[in-house]
């Protein structure tokens, strides 16, 4: 199992939006949302947009290319709830005034 990695410190990602991170080879989408930080993998499964700079509103971020819609929580695709696409989730903590995600 990877190790937490910092991404940024509290207050570097601005309530209700989303930063991109590299971790590694992975680009990891960390979002702040209702007072907690989430992270799923930031390349849009349709053409590669960064999530992460999407508009996000009432717990989902839409892609700001074509406008699919991804919860931040979860991963799941909110335009096709049963579809089989989903966005990987990755685990985020908070050490001190860390932001720490596990790829
Ligand atoms: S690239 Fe994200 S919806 Fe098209």
């Amino acid at each position: 199992m990877s190790e937490f990695q910092t991404v940024a410190r509290v207050g570097e990602i601005p309530a209700g939006e989303g930063r991109a991170f590299r971790i590694k080879d992975r680009i990891v989408a960390v979002f702040f949302t209702d007072g907690r930080y989430t992270a799923i993998d930031d390349v849009c499964p349709h053409m590669g947009a960064s999530l992460a700079s999407g508009y996000v509103e009432n717990g989902a971020v839409n892609c700001p290319w074509h406008d699919w819609s991804f919860s931040v929580c979860n991963g799941t695709w909110m335009n096709n709830p049963k579809g089989k696409i989903c966005q990987e989730v990755f685990e985020v903590r908070v050490e001190g005034d860390e932001i720490q995600v596990r790829t």
